[in-house]
């Protein structure tokens, strides 16, 4: 049915109306790159975009598509998106905070609720979920991720989906919208951490390592993708017809359309790919759908055809694939898709929404330290509340957060007034988190709104220890600003900005306990932090409901639960550092004099918090693994039984992870590779037995001749709380 009505619709088309609906175009606000959308109006009514984003609300939707319904002569309607990548107006936490709940369900139903919202606000189409695995911290879009690990990155890409696009993928219901794969590929990898930077890697390490998350997408039904920025191996990708067409089409069967990243067909120039007319020809051979933006596609696809460097039958192709998205959309029969303003206001931030953004950000947040039970705290005496986040509303919505709005978003300061009414809180802001104006401008330059306090650190530092010398305790609120995590927001240096640290020196040295709630966007360097402080609480940027979530977690009303997705660093010259790594023939035990080791002179080669780490108000102890079988069929399902116990003094939930080694392979393993996990609830002094199945499929890799298989031999499985605080047994997988 669907062929048969685009066939009918292409025969009407001449080649420019083809061409238009490769154009995609920006209306509004959020400009990420050096070009602005032109002409709009006038190219939606010749038939010249196919599709729309940057703008959203019943209003502005209903104005734009009837444009296109009216006046342009086929009558094609358009289509929406936008980037709703943790939350639409109710925000979520940034998504290396919501890795961190490790809680699937909650994944998926912070995608439910922003296609729910999203689409009443008139939108088809989310540039969401961003699955680049990251291995350095200084990568500013590591935030957008679910970091370093491809198993779990797997699982979160397939929740977002679903979460977005509904359990069945059934696009036309008025509530699902259509998610985008983000960015093809391998965007995460770029040298130095350093954003928009070239990628080169083993097609081995790709397969094994940063593939998988994209394939699962892909296997979800994920409706589109979009192409990265980065050069892969020598052809940028979004001109790259091995990722585009090899890859995705045909060996992993993807049926949607790909749309490039922000200008990216342009920017091939810069990359040094030939001119327009060749960059335009390079990226539709390759596979590319649509131009986001840069409207070379407008500009070079007719003449390109001309010459012959693309031929009709690719225009065709990437046409009727856009096509087909609006067909699944329902937009050929509901080109506004039941959007109302009555839907809008009914469903656009409603009770239960911000209920659970409150919930799902409590379940994002990660104890890194308590010393003495430091936390809980009391809601009796006094707190002195110390630092320049702790006020702020801008921040803790995070990057990307484009339709919500931080006014209505609940600051710490807000959240802990809010819960402790009887508690004595004074505030000092104590440092500011950029001190020079350079920096200050730049944050400032995308709506960052940082104010710079004219005041002397040493005044600012003063201020605050006097507010702690009055009080019981201090609760200091560090990290980043929003603006220096995300796109564009890639750091040298990954300790605390500004004043910060020394300012937490001086609130040391007041001898009064000292709690610190961190917001961030990335893994940190804090050894100092780590050595000093007497609790430490990541909070990332928590969202909409921050500052309740945050004051739920400080008071105990909710025992934190998260562990971290990606690997803390003790200084930033260990990057990258990862849990599953590769061993090398001189691994560095820990030994004291052995020079010719794999090591550095003056760090170790520990992180300062390992891959799946996080603490609770209470303890778990683990026993040993026990296995179904110690040698198995390599068509068998292995078990493995553990049986964990809250072994402290508080009710609460314990991410059990389950890590495997092949100790022997045609190429090398890593040392540790994570294929399971579960969330479970124990009360105090509860245990119970967890049970992990492996499948034949979890002991595969691919190797060198890109074959996925399992190869016969010893294996051990690792079951603990984090990836270094483990437990181990042995099996054989057995040759037949
Ligand atoms: O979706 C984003 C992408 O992640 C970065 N460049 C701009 C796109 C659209 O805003």
């Amino acid at each position: 049915k669907m062929k048969q009505f685009i066939d009918g619709l292409m025969g009407k088309m001449t080649q420019d109306e083809k061409i238009g609906q490769l154009n995609l175009v920006s209306v509004g606000f959020d400009v990420t790159g050096p070009v602005v959308s032109k002409d709009v109006d006038a190219n939606i009514r010749k038939g010249l975009v196919g599709g729309v984003f940057n703008t959203f609300t019943p209003v502005a939707i209903r104005k734009l598509q009837e444009m296109a319904l009216k006046e342009s002569r086929l009558h094609i309607p358009l289509m929406f998106g936008y980037d709703v990548i943790h939350g639409h107006r109710t925000i979520f936490p940034i998504p290396l905070g919501l890795a961190a709940s490790w809680d699937m369900a909650a994944v998926e139903q912070s995608a439910r609720i922003a296609a729910e919202e999203s689409t009443a606000d008139g939108l088809d189409w989310v540039f969401s979920p961003m699955v680049d695995i990251a291995r350095d911290a200084r990568w500013g879009r590591i935030a957008e991720g679910a970091g370093e690990d491809p198993y779990l990155g797997s699982r979160i890409a397939r929740a977002m989906v679903r979460g977005y696009q509904g359990p069945g993928n059934d696009l036309t219901k008025d509530n699902t919208v259509m998610a985008c794969l983000k960015h093809f590929a391998l965007y995460g990898a770029a040298e130095a951490g350093r954003d928009y930077n070239t990628t080169d890697m083993s097609l081995q390490r790709m397969y094994n390592e940063y593939l998988p998350p994209y394939k699962a997408a892909v296997d979800a039904g994920v409706g589109s993708v979009m192409s990265s920025f980065n050069d892969v191996n020598g052809t940028p990708a979004t001109g790259n017809k091995w990722l585009m067409t090899d890859l995705l089409r045909k060996q992993w069967g993807f049926k949607g359309f790909v749309v490039t990243d922000y200008t990216a067909i342009n920017e091939m120039m810069e990359h040094g790919m030939g001119n327009a007319a060749q960059v335009s020809a390079l990226a539709l051979n390759a596979g590319i759908d649509q131009d986001m933006v840069g409207e070379i596609f407008l500009k070079n696809v007719a003449d390109n055809i001309k010459s012959g460097a693309v031929s009709k039958a690719q225009l065709d192709a990437a046409c009727r694939r856009i096509l087909e998205a609006k067909y699944k959309l329902g937009l050929f029969q509901d080109p506004y898709r039941n959007v109302s303003a009555q839907r809008a206001t009914s469903t656009l931030m409603k009770p239960e929404f911000i209920a659970a953004a409150r919930d799902i950000a409590r379940k994002s947040m990660v104890l890194l330290k308590n010393e003495r039970n430091t936390l809980p705290l009391k809601k009796t005496g006094s707190i002195a509340l110390i630092g320049p986040l702790a006020n702020r509303q801008r921040d803790v919505i995070g990057s990307w957060s484009g339709a919500g709005d931080w006014k209505q978003a609940v600051s710490v300061e807000q959240g802990l007034r809010a819960a402790a009414p009887g508690l004595k809180i004074t505030y000092a802001k104590g440092a500011n988190i950029a001190d020079d104006a350079q920096m200050l401008e730049r944050l400032n330059a995308h709506g960052g709104e940082l104010e710079l306090d004219k005041r002397s650190s040493d005044d600012m530092i003063r201020e605050a220890v006097q507010v702690a010398q009055g009080a019981d305790v201090v609760v200091a609120v560090v990290g980043e600003s929003q603006g220096m995590t995300g796109e564009a927001a890639s750091r040298a240096d990954i300790g605390l900005p500004g004043q910060q640290l020394a300012l937490l020196k001086a609130l040391k040295a007041t001898g009064k306990p000292l709690v610190l709630v961190l917001m961030n966007g990335r893994p940190m360097t804090l050894p100092w932090e780590n050595q000093n402080a007497d609790a430490i609480l990541e909070t990332w940027f928590a969202g909409t409901q921050a500052g309740h979530a945050i004051a739920d977690v400080l008071f105990g009303a909710y025992n934190p639960s998260g562990k971290i997705t990606a690997t803390f660093p003790q200084v930033v010259g260990q990057v990258p550092l990862y849990y599953n790594h590769k061993n090398t023939g001189r691994p560095f035990g820990g030994e004291k004099l052995d020079k010719y080791k794999s090591r550095y002179l003056d760090v170790s080669n520990e992180p300062l918090y390992p891959f799946g780490y996080g603490l609770s108000y209470t303890t778990f102890s683990y026993g040993k693994p026990t296995l179904s079988k110690t040698t198995l069929a390599p068509t068998e399902t292995l078990e493995v039984k553990v049986t964990v116990q809250n072994t402290g003094n508080y009710d609460g939930e314990e991410v059990a992870q389950l890590y495997l080694r092949d100790l022997v392979g045609s190429i090398s393993r890593p040392v540790k590779e994570l294929k399971g996990f579960q969330k479970v609830m124990l009360k105090k002094g509860e245990s119970k037995t967890l049970t992990f199945r492996l499948a034949p499929d979890d002991f595969k890799f691919y190797n060198n001749d890109l074959k996925f298989v399992a190869e016969p031999g010893d294996f051990k499985v690792f079951v603990g709380g984090n990836s270094r605080d483990v437990q181990e047994a042995s099996f054989k997988l057995a040759a037949k």
